[in-house]
């Protein structure tokens, strides 16, 4: 939520107090430093200890709240038959309003058996913005992704308030290319995340299901952010404003064959599921569930995280939780963009984007600027982030790098986490980090795995600039 001050100024507020606290330590620039060069300059690598605001991600480390605590306490153990997955099932049908709900381990989970049900070999499956382990998953079923976004999508800097959207006209001519039986499923992502977390709206979501009825295509909608899509179709949809989160997020369900979503980040508990009401469809994933994660009523999590989830599917629609990042992150993302920083814009949910490549005009694609530009913050401030650009893409059968479509390095926003006066650190630095940013050059690659390589690959800094980079911050800044 956000809240008007009697100056004019508009800013996030939170509609919850802290009961109970983590510490958390801010590290000296060499420390920092030292611990960039052990992480090989990823910081997937770094450990949590030399980490002063970590915002790499949003997934799995949201603040439960106490009655989430609570669902933990009286969950029913049980390999078979859980009153807690009953009590889940009812929450999903009360909010999603899905009949049949399986869980799965985390999101991916969930992506593996929807893409090893319903794989077409040497299909396509059409989405308006792959997620890396989405397309892993369809990949490894001899699928192909194809992003059918409209063409502003990718301009970083916009106005566009649903970059999320599916372009209708370029569906239809992939269909008449492709034909209707060589595409696995249309995949809808609530708030695309690998282009700053856009939303799509209510309209064209209702637009491709009208195509995918016409061609007896499966809809399927990726959930992992479907309450920040909600809150900002609430904010920015005609028609909307006076609409409820709980009823876009009930209208917006009601759309797809097929729900998944990872629950690590808006139900705050480390699992996944899939719902639908469709009972044909679910009853051809559930042979496999128990192959892959564990029987229908556990599915690969513990009972103890399906009571916190039961708790979080009903919570995670009041406006005060679906509203914390994302009215964080529009004070984050304003901020920047008024001082002149290269942010993706307009804000949207899970993070703020930094557009590495126009943040790091001097550092060529080939030199990954969105990691260096993650290397360079941490070292700059403790604050972990994520690259979200070349780094996150595997390179193709000839082993050339597949240059991404935009280079952000992602400052991710957990919910109920972090204050304003965290951000207000963040912006600090990075304004501090923009006046010096000839100072961070690019990366290289000293070992990489074969798949997903960003997550263990190992890079170094070109000319050592990590070290002027701690150099200048020292002289002007101090230690910390
Ligand atoms: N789909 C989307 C849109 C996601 O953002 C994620 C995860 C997944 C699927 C996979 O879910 O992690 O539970 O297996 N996103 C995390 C992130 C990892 O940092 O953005 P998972």
């Amino acid at each position: 939520m956000s809240i008007r001050l009697s100056s004019g100024e508009e800013i996030p507020i939170e509609m919850h107090k802290t009961r109970m606290v983590q510490k958390i330590r801010l590290v000296p620039v060499e420390e920092r430093l030292k611990a960039m060069e052990e992480a090989g300059y990823n910081t997937f690598l770094l450990k949590t200890k030399d980490i002063f605001l970590d915002m790499l991600t949003d997934s799995g480390v949201n603040a439960m709240s106490d009655n989430q605590f609570a669902g933990m306490m009286n969950a029913d153990d049980a390999y078979a038959g859980s009153m807690t997955f009953y009590e889940f099932a009812k929450a999903v049908e009360d909010v999603l309003g899905y009949k049949h709900v399986m869980n799965a381990h985390q999101g991916r989970a969930a992506e593996h058996l929807i893409a090893k049900v319903f794989a077409k070999p040497g299909g396509v499956v059409p989405t308006n913005y792959h997620f890396t382990t989405t397309k892993a998953h369809i990949e490894l079923q001899g699928m192909q992704v194809l992003e059918i976004y409209y063409d502003d999508a990718l301009k970083t800097e916009s106005t566009n308030q649903f970059k999320g959207n599916m372009d209708p006209s370029k569906l239809k001519n992939i269909i008449k290319k492709y034909g209707k039986d060589k595409i696995g499923f249309v995949r809808m992502e609530a708030t695309t995340n690998l282009i700053g977390g856009q939303p799509f709206s209510m309209k064209n979501l209702r637009e491709i299901r009208q195509i995918c009825n016409e061609n007896q295509l499966m809809m399927v909608l990726d959930g992992s952010l479907l309450c920040e899509n909600a809150y900002l179709i609430m904010q920015r949809e005609k028609g909307y404003e006076n609409k409820t989160v709980a009823e876009i997020v009930k209208e917006m369900c009601s759309v797809p064959d097929l729900y998944y979503m990872s629950g690590r980040k808006n139900t705050s508990v480390r699992g996944g599921m899939i719902a639908t009401n469709n009972e044909k469809l679910f009853e051809q994933i559930k042979p496999w569930l128990p192959v892959y994660e564990g029987f229908i009523t556990y599915g690969g999590m513990s009972m103890r995280e399906i009571g916190a989830m039961s708790v979080g599917v009903r919570e995670m629609v009041d406006p005060g939780v679906a509203g914390c990042s994302v009215e964080q992150i529009k004070y984050f993302v304003n901020t920047l963009s008024k001082a002149g920083i290269p942010v993706v814009t307009p804000p949207g949910g899970l993070a703020c984007h930094l557009d590495a490549m126009k943040f790091l005009p001097h550092v060529p694609q080939s030199q990954y600027p969105a990691g260096a530009l993650a290397a360079a913050l941490y070292i700059a401030s403790g604050i972990r982030t994520m690259e979200r650009g070349t780094v996150s893409m595997d390179r193709d059968k000839d082993g050339k790098d597949v240059f991404a479509d935009v280079e952000l390095t992602r400052i991710a926003v957990p919910r109920r986490v972090y204050t304003v006066s965290h951000i207000d650190y963040a912006i600090d630095r990075i304004q501090w980090l923009y006046k010096h940013r000839s100072l961070v050059k690019g990366l290289k690659f000293v070992s990489e795995p074969p798949v997903l390589r960003f997550f263990f690959g190992r890079l170094t800094a070109l000319d050592n600039w990590g070290t002027n980079l701690r150099d200048a911050y020292k002289k002007e800044m101090g230690s910390a």
